[in-house]
């Protein structure tokens, strides 16, 4: 077993036995605490005494109680003692970006001792994930007011969202546990990611997804990345549930967030960012929801990084919603967060039509713990916002765009300050949903109830096809009417 690489063999030797003894972890429920031998874990990721969700846990050093100690007893300052010096792995998660190595180049896995989950590095499935760029968004910051405004694009990643940073680990677990089929529920990109990487380590992928329902480029990946794809007459949740049933039934592995393996994964943009910053921490990092588990696994980076020394701060994490698919919205404002009520989701941003969020308990938490905040956007707001970041030359896919509207709210209610920094997290690439986009410029996307509050704004950010001859003099008619002579 190779366990040391190209960047590792220059270390000092105690930082390579510290990675070299890294290789464990357990499970501990979110609901009544209770940890379970990584053998014991039920196919469908949940506590069979409380029916809760699992958290991975580092017995050497994780802290997921926010109090400075964890359930194993580690205090802070134990933990930083487990550890070799910050600034030797700060160098060291810099240094494998130069490597030529598969587990080095990986976005995820350069960062692996944060997330030792495997036995054997060998059996890392990998397409080179991560390394996303964060972009100063000097316009939007002009926009909104606000002076420090970026954007980290998780649509950069090799199938286009930031499921890839989770199925990257998850899948490799699968792997390494020695499954030859994987399967998920989807509202398209958590499928898109599965059928790849499944293919990578040539396994099969079962996907199922809501008929009509998911974007059209979503489900040509399934295809193309050779997805068993099963499109159900019903919604997201109730492809959940049909999958539940089946992997009860079949040796198939799961690979929905309730996967806590996806968590780790998507830990990582949290480190990139903070590695991006100087290791500086941002104010406030906003965070699209849908089924509910991004923001707790940033939340989770975040905290672990504090707990570590990496870092001296958390930012306040703040999820947002679209108003047609807001259960958590709903259980915030109208139940203090004690409650969720499933709602019927219906959004055109798809990747967020969920209206019975799996890890809403989590949400809640991280929310809490990081001091965010819940908002919802409209389906104009989301879609003139799309619109701003594509005018940035960023572009995202609509579900993405929901953090701009919550910076403007968060703005617009004194919660962010303008000399706040602020993060958004776009979720997925723009080209995953161009029938949005094509729809929004066209201006068919909204009905006219819909746009009429934000109509001004809607019509200066449309930019429709012009039709003409083939003939340059008509070009340079509309050239310069666009230059403004
Ligand atoms: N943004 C995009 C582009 C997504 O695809 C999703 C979820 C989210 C945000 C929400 O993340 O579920 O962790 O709150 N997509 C899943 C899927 C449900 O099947 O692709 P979350």
């Amino acid at each position: 077993m190779e366990i040391v690489s190209q960047a590792d063999v220059r270390l000092p030797v105690t930082l390579r036995s510290f990675i070299m003894m890294q290789d464990s972890h357990l499970l501990r429920c979110t609901g009544c605490a209770r940890a379970i031998a990584l053998m014991d874990l039920k196919e469908n990721f949940r506590c069979p005494e409380c029916g809760e969700l699992y958290e991975v846990e580092y017995p050497a050093w994780s802290d997921m109680s926010g109090n400075g100690q964890n359930c194993a007893g580690v205090t802070e300052i134990a933990a930083r003692r487990a550890l070799p010096n910050v600034s030797a792995l700060r160098w060291l998660w810099k240094e494998r970006r130069s490597s030529t190595e598969l587990k080095d180049q990986s976005g995820v896995w350069r960062f692996r001792e944060m997330l030792p989950i495997l036995r054997d590095e060998q059996h890392i499935v990998s397409l080179r994930e991560g390394n996303t760029p964060l972009y100063h968004m000097t316009r939007t910051a002009d926009m909104t007011g606000a002076d420090r405004v970026f954007a980290k694009h998780q649509g950069m990643n090799p199938t286009g969202s930031f499921k890839d940073t989770g199925m990257t680990t998850a899948l490799s677990v699968a792997y390494e546990r020695g499954f030859s089929w994987v399967a998920c529920a989807s509202t398209g990109n958590t499928s898109a990611a599965m059928a790849a990487y499944a293919s990578r380590a040539g396994m099969r992928s079962l996907v199922l997804i809501p008929e009509g329902k998911i974007a059209w480029g979503k489900l040509s990946q399934a295809l193309d990345y050779g997805a068993l794809t099963v499109q159900l007459k019903t919604d997201f949740d109730g492809c959940v549930r049909v999958l539940s049933e089946v992997v009860r039934r079949a040796p198939v592995y799961l690979l929905n967030s309730v996967n806590p393996y996806r968590l780790e994964g998507q830990k990582t943009p949290a480190l990139e960012i903070a590695e991006q910053m100087n290791w500086e921490v941002p104010d406030h990092l906003i965070v699209p929801g849908g089924n509910l588990a991004n923001g707790s696994a940033l939340g989770k980076a975040f905290l672990e990084m504090k707990h570590l020394g990496l870092t001296d701060r958390v930012p306040h994490i703040s999820i947002v919603q679209a108003e047609g698919a807001n259960p958590l919205y709903r259980a915030m404002h109208d139940w203090n967060g004690e409650k969720l009520v499933p709602v019927e989701a219906n959004t055109r941003a798809s990747a967020i039509r969920i209206g019975n969020p799996a890890s809403w308990k989590k949400a809640v938490k991280i929310v809490r713990a990081t001091g965010g905040w819940v908002e919802e956007a409209s389906e104009a707001d989301i879609a003139l916002a799309k619109a701003e970041i594509g005018a940035e030359g960023i572009g995202c896919e609509p579900a993405s765009a929901v953090t701009l509207v919550g910076l403007k709210k968060l703005m617009a209610a004194g919660r962010i300050e303008v000399s706040h920094s602020v993060v958004l997290l776009l979720t997925g690439h723009t080209l995953k949903d161009s029938d949005y986009t094509i729809d929004y410029h066209r201006g068919t996307l909204l009905r006219e109830d819909e746009a009429a509050p934000q109509r001004q704004e809607i019509e200066f950010t449309r930019r429709n096809t012009i039709e003409l001859e083939a003939d340059a003099d008509a070009v340079l008619r509309v050239l310069e009417k666009a230059a403004g002579h």
